[in-house]
C-alpha cells in the first residue's frame, strides 16, 4: 500500500465577498483590467472574527463529517499555510484542540506558499506509510488578505482568503510525486510576520509557472506511465486564468479538462486545491476511481505534482 485514498473533504470560505468594482474603491483598477488579466471576477476576503484559524477549523470539520471519520483515527494533522494567525502554536495545533483529536499524533504546519497542500499531502503519506495510522488530516487555510498590502493594485486584486482540507487514508493505489524548489528566485516576498506586505515580481512568476505546469505534468505522466488521456482531471493551483489557459495550449488537451474556479475565489495559496478538491467532490464533479493530477506552484519558489486515483 503505498497510495492514498481521498475519503472526506470540505471547505470554508469567510463572510465578506469584494467583487472587482469593490476593490477599484482601494486602488487605481477595474472590473475590466482583472478579468481580463486574471479571469478573477470576485474574492472573499475575512471579516472580524475570520481567520485563517476559523476557517481551517471549520473545512477541516466538514472534511472529516464528509470522511465519516472518528477522530481516533487521525494519525497526523498537516496544515499547509503561509498566513497562520500565530508564530505559536501553528494552525494545526489550534485544529487539533477544537476538534479534541487524539494525543500521540504528529501535527504541525507546514510553509511551501502556493505548493503547500501538496508538499503536506506527500509528507503526510509518508508518515502514515512510516509510522501507521488510518488516516491524515491535511489541510490549506489562508488569509492571504491579512498580508496584503490594500495601497499595492499589483497584488491586492489577485488574492483571496478561503481554507479547504482533506481526509486521506494510506491505499493501495497507484501515486507518483514530484516537486522542486528555485530559492535563487525567492522574488515573492511575505513581510516578516505580516509587519510588511507581501510584494511580487508578477511577470517573473507569470513565466515560471507557464513553464513549470506541462512540465510538472509531463514529469508525471512519464513516472506513472500515463498519457493525459488516462486523466479524469488536472487540477492546478489557481493563481490566473491566463496561466491555465496557456498550459492548456501547451498541452495540447481540451480546456474542460482543467478546473477553474479561481473567478470566484481568485488566488487562496495553499487553500486553493483542497478547495477545488472539496467543491468538486461536493458538486459530483469528482468521483470515487477518477484519475487526478493536481499542480502547485507559489512563491519560494516551489512547486509539486501529484498524479493519483482518487
Ligand atoms: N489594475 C490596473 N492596472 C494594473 C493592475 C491593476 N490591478 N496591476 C498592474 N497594473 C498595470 C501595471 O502597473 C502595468 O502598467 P504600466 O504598463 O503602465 O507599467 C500594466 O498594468 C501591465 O502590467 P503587467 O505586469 O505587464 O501585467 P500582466 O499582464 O503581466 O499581468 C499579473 C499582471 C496579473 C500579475 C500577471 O503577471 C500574473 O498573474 N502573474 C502571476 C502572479 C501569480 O500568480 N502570483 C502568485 C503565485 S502564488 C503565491 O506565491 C502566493
Amino acid at each position: 500500500m503505498n497510495g492514498l485514498k481521498l475519503l472526506g473533504a470540505g471547505y470554508a470560505l469567510p463572510t465578506r465577498v469584494l467583487t472587482n468594482d469593490d476593490m477599484a474603491g482601494y486602488v487605481e483598477t477595474s472590473d475590466e483590467w482583472i478579468t481580463t488579466r486574471t479571469g478573477i471576477r470576485q474574492r472573499y476576503f475575512c471579516a472580524e472574527g475570520e481567520t485563517t484559524t476559523t476557517l481551517a477549523i471549520e473545512a477541516a470539520r466538514r472534511a472529516m463529517a464528509d470522511a465519516g471519520m472518528a477522530k481516533e483515527d487521525i494519525g497526523c494533522v498537516i496544515v499547509a499555510t503561509s498566513s497562520g494567525e500565530y508564530a505559536m502554536p501553528s494552525t494545526a495545533c489550534l485544529v487539533h484542540k477544537a476538534l479534541e483529536l487524539p494525543e500521540g499524533i504528529p501535527v504541525f504546519d507546514l510553509g511551501a506558499a502556493c505548493a503547500g497542500f501538496l508538499y503536506a499531502l506527500d509528507t503526510a503519506r509518508a508518515m502514515l506509510l512510516a509510522h501507521g495510522g488510518k488516516a491524515a488530516l491535511v489541510i490549506g487555510a489562508e488569509q492571504m488578505s491579512s498580508l496584503l498590502d490594500m495601497a499595492d493594485r499589483n497584488t491586492c486584486v489577485l488574492f483571496g482568503d478561503a481554507a479547504g482540507a482533506a481526509v486521506f487514508a494510506p491505499a493501495d493505489a497507484e501515486y507518483a510525486y514530484v516537486c522542486g524548489t528555485r530559492g535563487d528566485m525567492a522574488i515573492e516576498v511575505g513581510g516578516p510576520r505580516r509587519s510588511l506586505p507581501m510584494t511580487m515580481e508578477g511577470q517573473n512568476v507569470f513565466r515560471f509557472a507557464v513553464s513549470t505546469i506541462p512540465a510538472t505534468v509531463q514529469a508525471l505522466l512519464e513516472a506513472g506511465g500515463k498519457t493525459l488521456e488516462d486523466v479524469d482531471w488536472v487540477i492546478c493551483h489557481q493563481a490566473n486564468r491566463r496561466i491555465i489557459d496557456a498550459s492548456v495550449r501547451h498541452l495540447g488537451v481540451p480546456a474542460d479538462k482543467f478546473y477553474k474556479n479561481l473567478d470566484r475565489y481568485a488566488n487562496t495559496s495553499a487553500a486553493s486545491i483542497p478547495l477545488a478538491l472539496a467543491e468538486m467532490k461536493e458538486s459530483g464533479k469528482l468521483v470515487s476511481g477518477q484519475r487526478v493530477i493536481l499542480v502547485g506552484f507559489g512563491g519560494g519558489l516551489t512547486w509539486a505534482g501529484i498524479m493519483m486515483t482518487i
